[in-house]
């Protein structure tokens, strides 16, 4: 499979700053690619139209030359720069992973997710514990694409590392295309095959 950004163009309303000018890119499967860019350039907006949270005001988002599936669980799946903001405050975390049928163990596990922390709501549990979440129901057996949002921001550096080697282990293991955005140079370089840099990419006036 490969995911592909045609000449996006973005804004959030009419008469407002062009946020992604005619950008272009390309992720096959199995690809490592980092993307960078000052704060404020566009990266979570980039993202979120990549895996179809947002609708491009300009140009297409394509798999496999074809429009996002716009129903089901879908094959790209972006994990959050906010965990909060992606799960349902209503439901208990149990369902959460329900919806997506990830219950492996072996996940849960290597994730650090305590078994008691399936009866809690979202807002019991603290950023760093429902970004585990997040990362869980990323991981369904469907996914062909994974986006990581600046996801170790609020995590501590132990639990980072943890998470990270589970996604790697998994990315690997199931030639899955991985897009992290972040600020951690050290980090794309060593997961990375390649990085994008948005000023490059993205034609937007100043
Ligand atoms: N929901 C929104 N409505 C209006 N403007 C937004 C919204 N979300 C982000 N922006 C603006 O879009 C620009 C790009 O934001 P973002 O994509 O979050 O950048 P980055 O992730 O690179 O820091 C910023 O100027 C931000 O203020
Ligand atoms: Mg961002």
């Amino acid at each position: 499979m490969q995911i592909e950004a045609r000449n996006i163009s973005f804004q959030y309303r009419e008469n407002t700053p062009w946020i992604l000018k005619d950008v272009s890119l390309k992720i096959e499967e199995g690809e490592r690619v980092g993307l960078v860019g000052p704060s404020g350039y566009g990266k979570s907006t980039l993202v979120k139209i990549l895996a179809g949270y947002l609708k491009p005001t300009k140009g297409e988002v394509l798999l496999d030359g074809k429009p996002l599936p716009k129903k089901g669980v879908s094959p790209v799946q972006l994990i959050y720069q906010h965990p909060e903001k992606a799960i349902n405050p209503r439901w208990k975390m149990k369902k959460v992973l329900q919806e997506s049928g990830m219950f492996r163990d072996e996940v849960m596990d290597a994730l650090g997710i305590e078994r008691d922390w399936l009866e809690r709501y979202p807002r019991e549990l603290s950023g760093g514990e429902l970004q585990r979440f997040c990362v869980a129901r990323s991981l369904f057996e469907g996914t062909h694409f994974l986006f990581a949002d600046e996801m170790s921001t609020m995590l501590d550096v132990i639990t980072q590392a943890q998470i990270w080697n589970l996604m790697l282990k998994e990315v690997e293991e199931r030639r899955l295309g991985l897009l992290m955005v972040t600020h951690n140079a050290y980090l794309a370089e060593k997961i990375c095959a390649r990085t994008i840099r948005l000023e490059e990419i993205n034609t937007r006036e100043e």
